[in-house]
């Protein structure tokens, strides 16, 4: 390591001080009130020396910039889509996607939407549609793809809506909402040949795309030889377009983009960008980020770093799994999941359990966590799950072993745990000002 951040350490005391200021949700702490920040892996990984080095190389030219050219470079050699716009970040992406693709009383199929991509389908008046393979269901099956979409359904979904009530299918690589679980190149490719047979288009919301392509050189046989980098290209191979966040799997603080192979889509979609992001050249970004971009998608394939990328996610989850806690089982890519649903069958789903316990790691050990549940998915969560995200290259392991055993406390005083309750929330993606009161 060569440049720190300092980490701040606060008492239990102030910590409740700061539960009660914050109305129990952990987004409205400051950062500097949090030990350990596991609440995302997006935009929080610790940027290379190279990526520093490619930032004073940016070119801030408004129109055709070098750094366009570069990063463009990369993302055409990865994804091998025919164009590609940079984007602020990956929201900015779906919001110009769906509004150029989507007509109020669509429907449109995903493996599990994330909260965002929903969020703007369901903002054009349209209908997002989850479906997971039944295995997704048990969250303690040690199964290789759990992230795939169901098929059978997706044949179903087409039979009864009409294909052409269905602009796109999405297929969420890796599954976030559904516990950072892989796609498999097969079910990718059974999809995709669904999809063309029904003049459907297919995009990737591609944010782990690197971390679901180690898990497809591990689990999926036949690819144990491959690089990570054929896994993703015989990946994007199968699909139309691609939204991005790099604020995922290209180790950027910001940035994203949006691909297409349909040169009609393309230029709706520039018409928009230019809009509300900026020049196509550019994108909402300074032309440094565009640097960052175009050097992190290339580290983030490199063998050495997603093999002990994906060691150290599973060393949270077997250490913290195997003394009794449940997981979602097997660990994925980017964070372990904690099944509060089946930890605190005491609190009813009414109560939010996830909510509950991320409550509780923090006031016990300053680690800040997020739900992935019924606060943020009201009546359409599948289970109520606690995310523990881990940003990329920051932590060591003896940070992560502070979190293994400060989880093993809160496990063992689970029974004491009691639910909240919501007093104020905003019309949608509620579980970023929510503010709570507990129960009883
Ligand atoms: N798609 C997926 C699967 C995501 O995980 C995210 C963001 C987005 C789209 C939106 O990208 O944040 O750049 O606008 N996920 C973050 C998370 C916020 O914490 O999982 P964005």
């Amino acid at each position: 390591m060569k440049s720190v951040e300092p980490l701040r350490h606060t008492t239990r005391e102030e910590r409740e001080r700061y539960l009660e200021e914050a109305g129990y949700n952990l987004f409205l702490i400051a950062a500097r009130n949090i030990l350990i920040d596991l609440l995302t892996d997006s935009g929080t990984s610790a940027m290379s020396t190279e990526q520093w080095a490619a930032i004073m190389r940016g070119d801030e030219s408004y129109a055709g910039s070098e750094s366009f050219f570069r990063m463009k470079r990369v993302v055409d050699e990865l994804t091998g889509f025919r164009h590609m716009v940079p984007a602020h970040q990956g929201r900015a992406a779906e919001r110009i996607l769906f509004t150029v693709m989507c007509r109020p009383g669509n429907v449109v199929p995903s493996n599990t939407h994330f909260d965002t991509t929903r969020a703007n389908i369901e903002y054009r008046g349209a209908r997002a549609v989850d479906l997971p393979v039944p295995e997704a269901a048990d969250t303690q099956a040690r199964r290789p793809f759990k992230g795939n979409m169901d098929v059978a359904a997706l044949e179903r979904l087409i039979a009864t809506d009409g294909a052409a009530n269905i602009p796109l299918i999405m297929l969420t690589v890796t599954d976030n909402s559904g516990g950072g679980q892989p796609v498999s190149l097969a079910n990718i490719a059974d999809v995709s040949r669904v999809a063309r047979r029904h003049g459907i288009p297919l995009y990737l919301d591609a944010c782990r795309f690197a971390e679901n392509a180690w898990l497809i050189k591990e689990r999926e046989a036949g690819y144990e030889d491959w690089s990570p980098k054929q896994i993703a290209q015989k990946m994007f191979s199968y699909a139309d377009g691609c939204t991005f966040s790099a604020k995922k799997d290209a180790f950027a603080n910001i940035g994203g983009f949006l691909c297409t192979n349909d040169d009609r889509l393309a230029a709706q979609e520039t018409d928009l960008l230019i809009l509300t992001e900026g020049f196509p050249t550019y994108g909402g970004l300074a032309g440094r980020d565009l640097d960052a971009i175009a050097v992190g998608l290339e580290e983030v394939l490199d063998p050495d770093y997603l093999r002990y990328r994906i060691v150290s996610t599973a060393y949270l989850g077997r250490h913290i799994a195997d003394r009794g806690v449940p997981i979602v089982e097997p660990p994925g890519g980017h964070a372990i999941y904690i099944d509060a649903g089946r930890m605190l069958p005491h609190i009813p789903k009414q109560q939010f359990p996830a909510q509950a316990l991320a409550v509780e790691l923090y006031r016990h050990a300053g680690i800040r966590s997020v739900e992935i549940g019924s606060v943020m998915f009201g009546d359409q969560a599948q289970h109520e799950l606690l995310r523990l995200a881990i940003p990329r290259r920051v932590y060591t392991q003896s940070h992560i072993d502070y979190v293994v055993e400060a989880i093993l406390e809160v496990n063992q005083a689970r029974e004491r745990l009691r639910g909240l309750e919501i007093v104020e929330e905003p019309p949608f993606l509620r579980h970023f000002s929510a503010r709570f009161r507990p129960v009883g």
